[in-house]
């Protein structure tokens, strides 16, 4: 996650027993590089690192991740198709972030190893189609035979029990580990997810790239744009740049982007990752427990 998954978080996760990835799309090259080598020495787990494929500089970033032994990249955001063959080349297993059947198809058929099919509930950058994790996991799986990882409105053990008899074969949690100490949001931020309930956050900016974001004065000031009757153009203009960074990472809460999922509304305290992650797995298997006394 851009802003907040550096290597303190990802070595966490992996060191509880998930997959923690490194989010380079808020990463300089040589920033993530540094940041690769902090989570080689922080775990000897497994970890990854997510490369939106419109990042400007992707060739370097790729580059990176193949020379300092990455083995696990998670590409989203741009066509599976140009990275796949010479990632896995490298030897490196390669996920793909989707949020429609259409686009699943199209990664399985680029090779990709596995694929996060992620719902409309989701924090961050979105689908345009607005299909909720609910709907997309079963469609999805119907139509792909490799695994499949579900993400969006996940963040019990409850939620990823559900996502798994939906089909997914694992879970891809975002919001709950912004709200981790080891992320690297400002506090300010990770305060404001706490704070959150049902209903503060929805989708915008479908024209440019959809995003999910708390409803706070940045959020109105695009609303208010819509209803003036705003061009793509204006809208680019009022989004500028670093709108992200200043709001998620430099904790402006009102001129910032401040990019949640709807799950926000279950997040109630600001956690270590090792203990969300061993929260979640308790949950998980009291809620089967639950379910095996069902007949
Ligand atoms: C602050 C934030 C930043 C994110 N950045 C990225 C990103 O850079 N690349 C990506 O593939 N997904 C990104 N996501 C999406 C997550 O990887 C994950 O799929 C999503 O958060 C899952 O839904 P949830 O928020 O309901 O847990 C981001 C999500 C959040 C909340």
């Amino acid at each position: 996650m851009v802003w907040a998954s550096g290597w303190r978080l990802a070595s966490a996760v992996s060191n509880a027993g998930g997959l923690g990835l490194i989010g380079a799309g808020s990463m300089y090259p040589e920033v993530l590089l540094e940041h690769i080598k902090k989570c080689q020495k922080a775990t000897d787990k497994p970890f990854g690192v997510n490369i939106p494929m419109l990042y400007p500089d992707v060739e370097r970033i790729i580059d990176i991740c193949i020379t300092s032994g990455v083995k696990i990249v998670f590409t989203s955001a741009g066509n599976p198709k140009t990275w796949t063959t010479h990632l896995k080349q490298h030897g490196i297993t390669v996920v793909h972030v989707v949020s429609s059947v259409k686009f699943a198809q199209k990664a399985e058929q680029a090779g990709v190893d596995a694929l996060v099919a992620e719902g409309f509930e989701a924090g961050g950058h979105n689908g345009r189609d607005e299909t909720t994790t609910m709907t997309l996991i079963p469609i999805v799986k119907e139509k792909i035979d490799i695994p499949l990882i579900a993400a969006g409105g996940i963040s019990s053990g409850r939620s990823m029990l559900a996502a798994m008899v939906l089909g997914a074969d694992g879970v891809q949690i975002g919001s709950r580990f912004v709200a981790s100490i080891e992320a690297s949001s400002h506090q300010l931020f990770k305060q404001e997810v706490v704070k959150a309930g049902e209903g503060d956050t929805q989708l915008t900016l479908k024209e440019l790239t959809p995003v999910r974001l708390i409803k706070n004065k940045f959020y109105q000031d695009v609303q208010q744009a819509y209803a003036n009757g705003a061009s793509v153009e204006d809208l680019k203009v009022l989004l500028g740049r670093s709108r992200a960074k200043k709001g998620m990472f430099e904790g402006d809460l009102e001129e910032g982007e401040l990019e949640i999922g709807q799950v926000a509304a279950l997040i109630h305290e600001i956690q270590p990752a090792s203990e969300i992650v061993a929260q979640i797995m308790q949950g998980f298997r009291k809620a089967i427990a639950e379910i095996t006394t069902w007949n």
